[in-house]
């Protein structure tokens, strides 16, 4: 029998995941689990990352975790146990399917609008590496990360997922117009893959008008990807779409370990009341025997929870207002109860369980993920960025001392917005400039040409950070500050 992880988290977990469990164990589902101790309280027993040793070897060996909602501890400096989770086990795609559920009332489903969204957010890059650093005291900078063969591994998930379930349209959402460079290399490795699935019909929409057609018509769309942040908050208005964040279920997939788990959190102001609806964790729990092929239970189980939901049954937090609701238990009994019972509306099709075990991957180094294509690359300059209140011509008359024989100081800018050798007046500064210098007649500098001029900017002024400027096969590797 298959073994899996279980994690029943903080909060409300401990109380929906033995509702989950106590549904599978009375459909039979052929399952042993481990239970392993991981939350804000191991956290509190000493354990920074959130979890025992014994915890991350199990979660390693067994190679699936299914989790209850944790909480982040507060405090600066203190990062949450889920997003380490995701992050360390390379977990690239966080997929979250959003469907119509009858008995779940929202606008669309009254106004007769079928939902059956999926998104597929990249969930290890972005600007959730968490890189971030006060420049000075008054400006605080982030760094945002987006690879290439990060972006190809959730891409890549992204279309094979669509593929495998007769989807029409993949889409991806973007801010490439304003994020060239970063959101520019996630759409340029989108249709890179594209092309490989000519029966998927693949298009991209910017993430500010993918909100505003989501919400006017949500049935146009079919698999959305995204980045990490943008995934993140599109996939919470998806969400809402469908009666909210009770109704959602996640997947973290990853090509040695997956998790599986509620997309809302540990309800604090409702924990140990048994009044938590379990749906989000159960469609969660319905993911993860799909995932291990267990296609029939997994199909029976849900058509039992349509049913229930179907049938006016539901817990506090939604549902007709006129029936009283039933606690956790009583609904989890009520779907028990069900079992064989289909839905009027969208009964899942009962196919017949194919067991895929879970493969047990010993890995003895850390795996490179790394595109194969190189190109020449050339320093061409560097961006110096220097703490300073003074104004534009005054630093620029200073950076230009420092620019020896071979830079040239091409721009100098606040905020990304370009305040010399042209700029506006009415432009607000703040304490920190971006210095750019390019070599003369573009020649390719070295290392230590740019450690040479650092040196010199340090006799003027406190240098923050600098950005190396180059170019791969002739082409620019970074931005121009707005209005150069
Ligand atoms: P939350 O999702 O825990 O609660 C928001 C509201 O929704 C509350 O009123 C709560 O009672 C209600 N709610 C949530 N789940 C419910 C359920 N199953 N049944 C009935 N009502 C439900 O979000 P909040 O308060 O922002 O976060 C609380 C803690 O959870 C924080 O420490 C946060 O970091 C953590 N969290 C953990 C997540 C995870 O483990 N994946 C995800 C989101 C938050």
């Amino acid at each position: 029998m298959t073994k899996i992880a279980v994690a029943k988290g903080d909060g409300i977990g401990p109380e929906i995941m033995d509702a989950v469990l106590g549904i599978f164990d009375a459909a039979k589902v052929e399952l042993e689990y481990e239970v392993v101790e991981m939350g804000k309280w191991v956290f509190d027993k000493g354990y920074s990352n959130g979890m025992t040793p014994e915890a991350q070897e199990s979660i390693e060996s067994l190679g699936i975790l299914f989790k209850g909602p944790m909480e982040t501890p507060k405090g600066k400096g203190v990062k949450s146990v889920n997003v380490t989770a995701r992050k360390t086990w390379n977990t690239y795609a966080n997929k979250r399917t959003f469907q119509t559920l009858h008995g779940v009332d929202t606008v669309f489903s009254k106004a007769g609008i079928p939902i059956d969204i999926t998104i597929v957010r990249e969930n290890i890059e972005d600007t959730y590496g968490g890189i971030e650093h006060m420049l000075t005291h008054d400006v605080a900078l982030g760094r945002r990360f987006i690879t290439r063969p990060g972006s190809m591994q959730v891409i890549k998930y992204a279309f094979e997922m669509a593929k495998k379930k007769g989807c029409r349209r993949i889409t991806c959402g973007h801010k490439a117009n304003i994020m060239k460079i970063t959101d520019g290399l996630f759409l340029e490795v989108f249709y890179e893959v594209a092309k490989e699935y000519p029966e998927l019909n693949a298009d991209d929409v910017i993430v500010d008008d993918l909100c505003m057609k989501l919400v006017s018509r949500p049935d146009l769309f079919d698999v959305v990807v995204l980045t990490n942040l943008q995934g993140d908050i599109v996939s919470d208005l998806c969400a809402g779409l469908v009666g909210g964040l009770g109704f959602a279920p996640s997947a973290n997939v990853g090509d040695h370990i997956s998790i599986f788990e509620a997309v809302h959190g540990t309800a604090p102001d409702i924990a140990g009341k048994n009044i938590a609806n379990p749906t989000s964790l159960l469609l969660s729990g319905i993911g993860m025997l799909q995932h291990l092929g267990m296609t029939e239970t997994s199909a029976m189980i849900e058509n039992a929870l349509l049913y229930t939901l179907e049938s006016g049954v539901h817990t506090g937090d939604f549902g007709d207002k006129s029936i009283p609701s039933i606690n956790t238990s009583e609904f989890s009994a009520s779907i028990i109860k069900n079992f064989g019972k289909l839905p009027a509306h969208n009964p899942r099709p009962i196919i017949a369980n194919h067991y895929v075990t879970p493969t047990h991957f010993k890995l003895e180094k850390n795996p490179m993920i790394e595109s194969l294509e190189m190109q020449q690359e050339e320093i061409v300059g560097v961006d110096i960025i220097i703490e300073c209140n003074e104004q534009p011509n005054d630093v620029a008359a200073k950076a230009l001392k420092h620019t020896m024989d071979l830079f040239k100081l091409v721009t100098i800018s606040n905020r990304g917005t370009q305040v010399w050798p042209k700029g506006s007046v009415f432009t607000n500064l703040v304490n920190s400039y971006f210095c750019r210098f390019e070599s003369i007649g573009d020649v390719p500098v070295t290392q230590t040409d740019i450690l040479e001029l650092y040196k010199r900017m340090t006799k003027d002024y406190k240098v923050s950070s600098i950005e190396l400027l180059n170019m791969w096969g002739g082409k620019k590797a970074y931005t121009l500050a707005q209005g150069q």
